[in-house]
């Protein structure tokens, strides 16, 4: 891999703009709901275990090594658009990375998944959560970003992200995965103070955090709020709603305020099993919409109404199928996605391990073929 020594990005000349070709990339159109001659895809978990050269930089060292090295993680990104021909690239990182400053105890265990050696039980143990600098504690992420800018073709934007405060605290409550989220849910009913804290400081630091990624290049932002289908809609109300809605307000305000005059920042707002929850999502006012499978596109579409783009939503399990069921699937979703501005194709969750390769490139292909106006 070619390697920079200057890893700013590079500043705006009147002869040449370098931020100017992933402004108007069909990605970014799509952000803005303005037409675009394809409907462009990426792929959520697009650099991953399914590739071969993913998993052989993964023999020599572990997850977390990976994801705090700049070059290798800057490496695994663009890898990534090169091999799948892809419309965006995604930082190579974790949602979890931003609970290990915290004195999570954040461990990736071979075979079980994340481990939270520290977790949340008692409304105390908020008080005892670190906060820090996300600058400082995790500047590798940023650090990789400046690479990756610097690295990527002109016209594939950057794609910066983090988790959202409830799949967060999720993680810190649960000590890990989770089924049914009790541990979650029994803390937020029993300890309502605490738990409005706990996100409070995590929103703070989500915030601070994706504001910096979008000052070292990432040129859109996604919240991954996972997890959050498990709550009924009166429970994402109250407990989770104002938090969402604080943390797009800060971004979008905050991103102008550093940029006077300069590009919006794109906001994608994902989470699965939502369904129930769209118009809640949509009170938060990001600019794009991730749905899964479970409803149709057009469907969920028609519940956040056309002030929002969208982005997904095949099911990730379509891609162990043969081809033939594939294009039937995609042909599907671009027909719903038909004759409005704005969609972002993507699976409605991220890549399974395993996932044949060929299968990725083919529904690239097909997209970007049938979708051709
Ligand atoms: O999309 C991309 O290519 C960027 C990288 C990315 C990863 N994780 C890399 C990763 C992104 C955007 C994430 C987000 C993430 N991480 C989410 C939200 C999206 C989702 O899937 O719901 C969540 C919940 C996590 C937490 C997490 N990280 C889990 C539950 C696991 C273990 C399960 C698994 O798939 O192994 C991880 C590990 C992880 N994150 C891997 C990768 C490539 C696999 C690590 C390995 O190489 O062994």
């Amino acid at each position: 891999m070619e390697t920079s020594q200057n890893t700013e990005p590079k500043t705006v000349s009147k002869s040449h703009n370098p931020w100017a070709a992933a402004y108007e990339s069909a990605f970014m159109k799509a952000c803005r709901r303005e037409k675009t001659e394809y409907t462009p895809i990426w792929l959520m978990r697009q650099a991953g275990r399914y590739q071969a050269s993913y998993r052989a930089i993964r023999e020599k060292v572990s997850f977390l090594e990976l994801c705090k090295n700049p070059k290798l993680a800057s490496q695994v990104t663009v890898q990534a658009v090169e091999d799948l021909q892809c419309d965006a690239a995604i930082i190579f990182a974790d949602i979890l990375l931003l609970l290990e400053p915290l004195g999570a105890g954040l461990e990736f265990a071979k075979g079980d998944g994340p481990v939270i050696h520290n977790p949340v039980k008692l409304a105390d143990d908020v008080k005892r959560l670190r906060s820090y600098s996300t600058a400082s504690e995790i500047g590798y992420v940023m650090d990789a970003i400046k690479l990756t800018r610097s690295q990527l073709p002109e016209n594939i934007p950057l794609i910066g992200f983090s988790g959202a405060p409830f799949t967060l605290a999720s993680y810190l409550l649960e000590g890990g995965a989770s089924k049914n989220f009790e541990k979650t849910k029994i803390f937020m009913y029993k300890n309502q103070e605490a738990f409005s804290s706990l996100m409070t400081l995590l929103s703070d630091l989500i915030i601070e955090y994706l504001l910096a990624q979008a000052a070292s290049g990432a040129q859109a932002v996604q919240l991954f709020d996972s997890w959050v289908g498990c709550l009924s809609q009166s429970d994402y109300e109250l407990f989770v709603q104002p938090h969402m809605m604080r943390i797009i307000t800060a971004i979008q305000n905050g991103h102008q305020a550093s940029n006077p005059g300069g590009a919006h920042l794109p906001v994608i707002h994902f989470g699965t099993s939502t369904a129930h929850l769209l118009p809640n999502l949509a009170a938060a006012k990001s600019d794009v919409i991730g749905l899964d499978w479970r409803l149709p596109l057009n469907k969920g579409w028609d519940i956040i109404g056309t002030d929002f783009a969208v982005q997904g939503n095949l099911d990730p399990v379509v891609l162990f199928a043969p081809q033939a069921e594939i294009k039937k699937q995609v042909q599907l979703i671009l027909d719903q996605a038909k004759g409005r501005n704005g969609h972002i194709f993507n699976l409605g969750h991220g890549i399974l391990p395993g996932t044949p390769v060929e299968n990725v490139k083919y529904l690239i292909e097909i997209v970007h073929e049938y979708s051709r106006i």
